[in-house]
């Protein structure tokens, strides 16, 4: 897909996907939750789930991939619905009892003002659990930002191949739990996990990315250029990785909760 997101090559690996979602959702306090939203929904599966196993009264899937979103309205339930919008703008007027975004934060910049309004949306006692990839400085990311500066790669980006994103939005965990104290969050958990994926071969993280990190060169390269890139970082990420089986993929992410004071929230 040229222009958007491939929901089929992201669901490929579902279950490995889920753990971080589950963890994050473990987070959550139970109690009653009214109103919520999950920024950047994806498909909306979980979305669903989690409104189910958190017992939410309403919650509202957000996301700005037509290709997702047309997923997404498959699992529409009475208590879940699913709209387009930048979760990058998003807020809301202080009525939310808890904003989840599950690895969709690293998409956007400037994390300080992002969260500022997210936080800004939530009811007293509203809780952001919030989880994204930290994985940057992994070879399966660090390959294909080399080989975008390739040729004829980087002629094709006009010299300006798309930046990985998390690599330059995504802060580091104390820099998360300073900045949630530093706007009004209590006791703010933050944490680093390490997820363990184990694949067949050294090459079946190929079909991993192909889900995530490398959509956003997808979206700037002429379609006869995406398997001819996908080849490239292949055999570079094989060279950086060895031709292994099976392969141990050591994931990093960061999982964010917090819960705002009645005196705190606006
Ligand atoms: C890696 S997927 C995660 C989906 C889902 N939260 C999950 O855990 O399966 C990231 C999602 O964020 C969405 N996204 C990225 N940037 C966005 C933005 N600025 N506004 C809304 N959605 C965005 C993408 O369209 C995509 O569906």
């Amino acid at each position: 897909m040229a222009t958007d997101w491939n929901p089929a090559q992201y669901q490929r690996f579902a279950t490995q996907r889920a753990q971080p979602f589950w963890d994050l959702v473990e987070l959550i306090h139970r109690g009653a939750i009214e109103r919520a939203v999950d920024l950047g929904c994806g498909t909306g599966d979980l979305t669903v789930s989690a409104a189910e196993r958190l017992g939410i009264g309403h919650m509202t899937g957000i996301d700005s991939s037509p290709a997702m979103l047309e997923q997404a309205e498959q699992h529409g339930r009475v208590h879940v619905a699913f709209e387009y919008g930048d979760i990058a703008r998003w807020t809301s007027d202080g009525d939310h009892d808890l904003v989840l975004a599950n690895a969709a934060l690293q998409w956007v910049p400037d994390h300080q003002a992002v969260l500022e309004r997210w936080i800004a949306a939530l009811a007293p006692e509203g809780q952001l659990a919030v989880q994204v990839p930290a994985n940057h400085d992994h070879p399966s990311h660090l390959a294909s930002s080399h080989v975008s500066h390739q040729e004829p790669f980087a002629s094709a980006f006009d010299g300006e191949p798309p930046p990985d994103p998390t690599a330059v939005n995504v802060l580091a965990p104390e820099q998360y739990a300073t900045l949630l104290h530093e706007l009004g969050v209590r006791e703010p958990h933050v944490r680093l996990q390490v997820y363990p994926h184990l694949f067949e071969r050294s090459a079946d993280v190929v079909e991993w990315t192909k889900g995530t990190s490398l959509t956003r060169f997808f979206r700037r390269l002429p379609a006869e250029l995406h398997d001819p890139f996908v080849d490239a970082y292949r055999e570079e990420l094989l060279d950086r990785i060895g031709r292994v089986e099976p392969y141990f993929y050591a994931f990093k992410r960061i999982l964010i909760w917090g819960r705002v004071s009645r005196t705190d929230a606006r």
